[in-house]
């Protein structure tokens, strides 16, 4: 993949300011005004620390049944970037990256649909560098710093990072990306741990495996395996 990279001081998404650019265009921000998480939340993330960037692709390979993959492709990508640099690190489903029990990279995927195949990929992801202090509503933040006690370039890890995502995302393309790799780096797959249904119910249970729709698959208490879908379970931390 031949990137186009575009810095800017300040935009309000990087998300928003890729999206119609043509595949291959990059976008970083050393500010967002109103960067975006999942579940219509804030993305805050302290100026030039870390790295807020999005790219547009143009995964028309994959159909619209198929989009969780270019998720998990995502994530294995960030993923790779922390092995790299010597950090271990697992995917909390759907996307989250964690390093031990603790968040340091988010991503934000926006698909446009063509007919029965996606069109038009954004993709932003969140990763959270250099940065020592984050605001108390944070639930469980972490940076690369923070793990390692290492202060990196900012230029190097994007460097990293798009090498990472060509991979990944030419091996989506070439039809020989492997789902088996990201089952493998869940966090908390195969550990018991609790969970809890949107009616505020917790149970106990085991990430087994995660189908190609993005079904997450957790035994049960009582041994039965269920299928839920994005917002159907929470990870009670
Ligand atoms: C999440 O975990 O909630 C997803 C966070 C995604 C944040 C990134 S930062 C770059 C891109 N621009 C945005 O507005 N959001 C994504």
């Amino acid at each position: 993949m031949k990137w186009q990279i575009e810095h800017f001081d300040e935009v309000d998404s990087t998300n928003d300011t890729v999206r119609g650019r043509a595949e291959g265009a990059v976008v970083v921000a050393r500010r967002q005004t109103a960067g975006r998480g999942q579940r219509g939340n804030r993305w805050c993330s302290a100026e030039g620390e870390n790295l807020t960037v999005s790219v547009a692709l143009e995964p028309v390979f994959l159909g619209v049944a198929q989009q969780f993959l270019l998720s998990e492709a995502v994530a294995l990508a960030v993923v790779d970037v922390l092995t790299e640099y010597g950090i271990e690190a697992a995917v909390k489903w759907p996307n989250d990256i964690y390093v031990g029990d603790r968040k340091v990279a988010g991503i934000l995927i926006e698909n446009d649909i063509r007919g029965s195949v996606l069109g038009r990929s954004v993709v932003g992801i969140g990763l959270n560098i250099n940065q020592l202090d984050f605001p108390v509503e944070l639930p469980n933040p972490v940076s690369m710093r923070v793990a390692t006690g290492v202060e990196y370039n900012l230029d190097d890890v994007l460097t990293t990072l798009l090498g990472a995502l060509g991979v990944r995302y030419e091996s989506l393309a070439d039809g020989c990306f492997s789902d088996r790799e990201y089952a493998d780096r869940l966090y908390r797959g195969g550990i018991r741990a609790r969970y809890a249904l949107p009616d505020g119910t917790q149970f106990d249970g085991t990430i087994r495996d995660v189908l190609d729709t993005g079904e997450l698959i957790i035994e049960m208490p009582g041994g039965e395996m269920r299928h839920f879908l994005f917002k159907e379970v929470e990870f009670v931390m």
